[in-house]
């Protein structure tokens, strides 16, 4: 579905802040592209929908270079929710869910479908928040606008950039789970970054880790945490084992979502 095929990006031509980076996410899959702040993680998401292009190397979307494909009809197959929710101040919430099927000439009717269907879908009940501007949101309704906005176009794939990364705790781990429940029912493909090694463990089913530009290691939670393949993968998985164990917390299970550290590789 999205391939990176040897990619670096260097913003000064001196230094790659991604460097040589080779990944392969598949259809339906979603990965969670996990490194501390300045890692790059940002930089990886937007080569994939040129809003930057590499200095090196190629991304494939759907199997095809994506420099031959027309800029904007590639970001409208993608949705993006951006670092620090990005929704338009002077919009309401309706406006701002419906700016890619408007941009899309989607026929007025199924528009407004679609915002309605999304909203319900993430919990927003469509009398109380559709005519709301978001400062008249709490942060984590803002960010499930973002996400509605982000799937509205209803494409394949979803960029999401440390999406629940301003939330407080409760509110985040709901919304995580919301986000899990989505992803079971919708199938889209996800590249999904955070710094949060829970975070990555609980959403992806396969975790890249990222160190300065890097890949370290792509694997299932289970894998990293069992086979480590560099010290830094090995100390990253470590303190947040003992967060768990300090904590008591068990990564999320039930029958219908096995968490990736249940899972077999
Ligand atoms: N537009 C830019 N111009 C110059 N340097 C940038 C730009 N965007 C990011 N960087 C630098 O590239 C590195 C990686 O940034 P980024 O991809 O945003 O990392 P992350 O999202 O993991 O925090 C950082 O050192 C950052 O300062
Ligand atoms: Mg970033």
């Amino acid at each position: 579905m999205i391939r990176l095929d040897h990619i670096s990006k260097s913003y000064d031509s001196k230094n790659n802040v991604v460097d040589d980076l080779s990944l392969e996410i598949e259809q339906g899959e979603c990965l969670t592209l996990l490194g501390s702040s300045g890692s790059g993680k940002s930089t990886v998401l937007k080569m994939i929908n040129r809003l930057i292009e590499p200095s090196q190397g190629t991304v494939f979307v759907n199997g095809s270079d994506i420099r031959q494909s027309d800029p904007v009809q590639l970001r409208r197959s993608i949705g993006y929710v951006f670092q620090g929710i990005g929704l338009f101040p002077h919009m309401t919430i309706r406006a701002n869910v419906g700016i890619v099927p408007r941009l899309l000439n989607l026929p007025v009717q199924e528009t407004q479908d679609k915002i309605e269907e999304l909203l319900e879908l993430l919990g927003l009940p469509l009398a109380e928040y559709t005519d709301r501007f978001p400062d008249e949101l709490s942060g984590g309704q803002q960010q499930r606008v973002a996400v509605a906005r982000a799937l509205a176009g209803d494409p394949p794939c979803l960029l999401m950039d440390e999406p629940f990364g301003a939330l407080d705790a409760i509110t985040r781990d709901n919304i995580q789970q919301e986000f899990l429940a989505l992803k079971q029912r919708l199938g889209k493909t996800v590249v999904f970054v955070t710094h949060d090694v829970l975070e990555a463990l609980t959403l992806g089913d396969r975790i890249a880790v990222l160190n300065k530009g890097r890949l370290e290691q792509v694997g299932g939670g289970k894998e990293l945490l069992n086979r480590p393949a560099t010290p830094f993968v090995r100390d990253l998985l470590q303190k947040s084992q003992k967060n768990l164990d300090v904590f008591k917390v068990t990564p999320v299970t039930d029958s219908k979502t096995p968490s990736p550290l249940e899972r077999e590789d």
